[in-house]
Order: structure tokens, then sequence, then C-alpha cells
């Protein structure tokens, strides 16, 4: 009797563990290459389950973005770890961007994906398939850089954050995001509240860094490449 209850609660500890390293962290403690292969083998499934609501990814996150370019004649955009080309999608879709994308992701199957709903943009947009850091760009390059929900699997969000901050052109917007909420604390050692998370961008040479509540699991985190501050 004790054996079997010994096995049972073995069992569930391994599920409970498989279930944090892979599902709830997405492969982060195992390895980039991990993280990777699971985006790989559930791309297909990745739009019909973040369901993305254009009115509120209008509104809340294009927005923001088009009023910081609107300055700016043809914008050049790198969205690092675009995936299915979500961010770049809404943001040709509005009327009044009349810039190019760069997008850039680690996994094949997600920008295969990206490329079929971003085809009709043509030229306007393209798609690159390199890990986030380094990033395959020379220095103060983007006049805006984003990167959406994908921070905490980068083996360092630290390094990754660098690079995005080496290729903006002084003056440009950062725009990323940190994860909260209850799974944002299952990142064991990569938890970061909302002061050290600004206090990680400042450091890294940002000024004007802001953290906006969005939705449900993260925070959008703005900042600015002060003028003069080309590396
Ligand atoms: C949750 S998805 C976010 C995709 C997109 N930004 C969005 O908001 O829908 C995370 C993405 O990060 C990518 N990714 C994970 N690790 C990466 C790395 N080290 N370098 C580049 N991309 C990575 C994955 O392939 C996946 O497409």
């Amino acid at each position: 009797m004790l054996l079997w209850i010994g096995l049972a609660l073995l069992t569930a500890v391994l599920g409970l563990l498989l279930y944090w390293l892979l599902i709830v962290t997405e492969g982060l403690y195992l390895g980039r290459r991990v993280v990777v292969w699971l985006y790989d083998i559930t791309a297909h499934k990745y739009d019909g389950i973040k369901e993305f609501d254009p009115d509120a990814e209008q509104f809340f996150l294009i927005r923001p973005l088009v009023v910081r370019l609107r300055p700016i004649p043809n914008p050049l955009v790198l969205d690092v770890a675009t995936g299915t080309g979500r961010l770049p999608y809404f943001l040709l879709e509005e009327p009044t961007f009349n810039g190019r994308i760069v997008g850039l992701d680690a996994s094949g199957k997600m920008l295969r994906l990206a490329g079929e709903k971003l085809r009709p943009y043509g030229p306007r947009v393209s798609l690159v398939q390199q890990v986030a850091a380094p990033l395959p760009f020379p220095s103060n390059q983007f006049d805006l850089v984003t990167c959406l929900e994908a921070l905490e699997f980068f083996p360092s969000d630290t390094a990754a954050l660098r690079e995005m901050v080496r290729v903006l052109r002084p003056g440009g917007t950062l725009l990323v995001t940190r994860r909260k909420g209850p799974e944002g604390k299952a990142f064991i050692g990569r938890y970061r509240n909302v002061a050290q998370f600004e206090t990680l961008l400042t450091g890294l040479g940002l000024e004007a860094v802001h953290t906006n509540p969005w939705q449900l699991d993260y925070d959008q985190v703005f900042g600015k490449k002060p003028v003069g501050g080309g590396q």
C-alpha cells in the first residue's frame, strides 16, 4: 500500500515538474533549443490560442506606437521574436503607418506562418530567422524596436535588451513587455518587478522609461534612446 502511495506521489511531483518546465515556462530552463522546438511544434496552434482582438490590438498596441512614429518619414521598425507576425500585421494594417518592418524570430515554423499572413505587404516587411542576441544588424538603425511576450523565454533578457538598445537609433523608441502575475513569478530567478525592470532599462542607457499595464500577464514598458546615445 505504502509503495503505491509513494509511486502516486512521485508521479504527481514529476507531472507537476514537467508541467512547469514545458508548459508554464515553455522550456526556458531546458535551454534555447527546447524553447524554439516547442514553438516549432505548436506554431500551427498559436494564433488560435491567442485569438488577438483587432480592436484591442489597434487601441492598446498600435495607436501608442504610431503616435511616437508620426514625426518620422518612412520609419524602420524591428520586431524581435515576431512569432506569427502579430505586430507587423497590425502595424501594416494601420493606414497612417508608412514604414517598413523587419520581423526576427528563432522559430522557422512561426516565421513561415508570419510570411503567409504578411505576403500582401510585399517588400514593406522582411522576416529573418535568427536568435535575439546577438542581433544581425548594425548599430543605430531602427526608429522603433519592439519585443512582445518573449523576453522571459530568452537565455538572457539583459543580453537581448542590450542588443535591442544597440540597434535602436538615437531618439528611437523601445517597447518591450514585462511578464507579471502569478505565472510571471514562476520564472524562478528571472522575475523582475516594475522597479527592477525599469532600472534594468535605465542601466542600459534608455531614458523616459515607463510602464503601462496592458494584458493580464504583461505590462508594456517604453523607453527612448537618448539623442547622442549612439554606441
Ligand atoms: C509568446 S511568442 C510571442 C510572439 C509575438 N511577439 C507575439 O506577441 O505574438 C514568443 C516568441 O519568441 C520566440 N523566441 C523564443 N526564444 C527566442 C530567441 N532566443 N530568439 C528569438 N526568438 C525567440 C519564439 O519562437 C516565439 O515566436
